[in-house]
């Protein structure tokens, strides 16, 4: 039987005024849908503005708190934090990462105190630790080492815990950390504890501004394409994520997002799991370059690109538009 044409069915006819179109949007943005990035430093009273990322800024520890109640009464969910270690704590073997004290511990530490209700997800990886900027412990040729690698962020993952950490984020695209991470916080009693594994993580051009916030970018030598995967690869994304899920991953995460849709499509496709999409620094710059320049709305451009990835399968959206988002979709 063919199916009825023009004019039986006229497509406007759903887009004719925005209650109609309210009524059959497929997909809708909500504050829950977000997971906000912040980017911590030493100090008291601080607040550093980032230059590459304009509205950005890193807070002290003692101005967390304020931020994750701002997540908590936005109806965000969760926060991720990222530390810029002072270039005297960076040192060749990461050892600052396994400091109960460090920069990360004491954030969680003061959020989880004030906060309790607001998730807290940690990064790990070197990268913030190491003075050559590569996200693991590096031999004479400058080649990441994997399992002397993945060892140590173990370690790290257990003094994240400890802290307080309720996601640990492996970022470091070292083969079967993720096992190792789930095995390590199994038998120090943390079996609640979640993984969410960046399972899929390009190496990509869009990490610049990160790199600044972070402070690495000026230490890293060469490049993170012997870890991370090259932007040519799509099916190999699903054996990386079928790897991270054998291994214990309660959540996988494809990043960075917009160029990487189609990624984050077929793996929520083909496994159905919580899968979350990163739009990383890069993304947030060129939004707001475009923006700034004219190009096109600040507001309509956030929305459009996050409602996006809800529309390719994502669970959530790791965004540093989080406040802006949830404060548009709140009206
Ligand atoms: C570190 C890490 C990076 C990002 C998150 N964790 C940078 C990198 O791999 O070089 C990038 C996030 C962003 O660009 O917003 N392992």
């Amino acid at each position: 039987m063919s199916q009825p044409t023009f004019p039986a069915i006229r497509m406007r006819r759903g887009r004719s005024a925005p209650w109609i179109r309210d009524m059959l949007a497929e997909h809708r943005l909500h504050p829950s849908d977000f997971i906000w990035p912040l980017f911590i430093c030493e100090g008291d009273g601080c607040e550093e503005p980032i230059a590459a990322l304009p509205g950005v800024s890193r807070w002290s520890v003692d101005r967390l708190a304020a931020k994750a109640r701002e997540a908590r009464d936005l109806g965000i969910p969760c926060i991720a934090l990222f530390p810029n270690t002072p270039a005297s704590l960076r040192s060749e073997n990461a050892g600052e990462a396994l400091n109960h004290d460090n920069l990360i511990c004491r954030a969680v530490k003061a959020i989880k105190n004030a906060v309790p209700e607001v998730g807290v997800l940690t990064d790990v990886a070197l990268d913030p630790y190491t003075a050559h900027g590569h996200d693991g412990l590096v031999d004479e040729r400058g080649c990441v080492k994997n399992d002397e690698t993945s060892a140590v962020l173990v370690e790290q993952a257990l003094v994240q815990a400890a802290a307080g950490a309720d996601i640990v984020a492996p970022s470091d695209m070292m083969d079967g950390r993720v096992g190792a991470i789930r095995a390590g916080l199994e038998r120090e009693g943390y079996c609640d504890v979640s993984i969410m594994a960046y399972a899929a993580k390009y190496a990509s051009a869009f990490y610049g501004p990160f790199r600044d916030a972070v402070g690495s970018r000026g230490l890293l030598k060469g490049d993170k394409r012997g870890y991370q995967m090259d932007p040519a690869n799509g099916a190999e994304a699903l054996r990386e994520v079928a790897l991270d899920l054998a291994e214990g991953a309660d959540m996988v995460m494809v990043k960075p997002g917009l160029p990487y849709l189609d990624v984050l499509a077929r793996v929520k496709d083909a496994f159905g799991v919580p899968t979350f999409a990163y739009q990383v620094s890069g993304e947030y710059a060129m939004i707001e370059a475009a923006a700034a320049a004219g190009a096109g709305d600040r507001d309509a451009l956030i929305l459009e690109t996050l409602v996006a990835f809800k529309r390719a399968g994502a669970t959530g959206v790791l965004t540093y538009h989080a406040p802006a988002a949830a404060r548009l979709i709140a009206g």
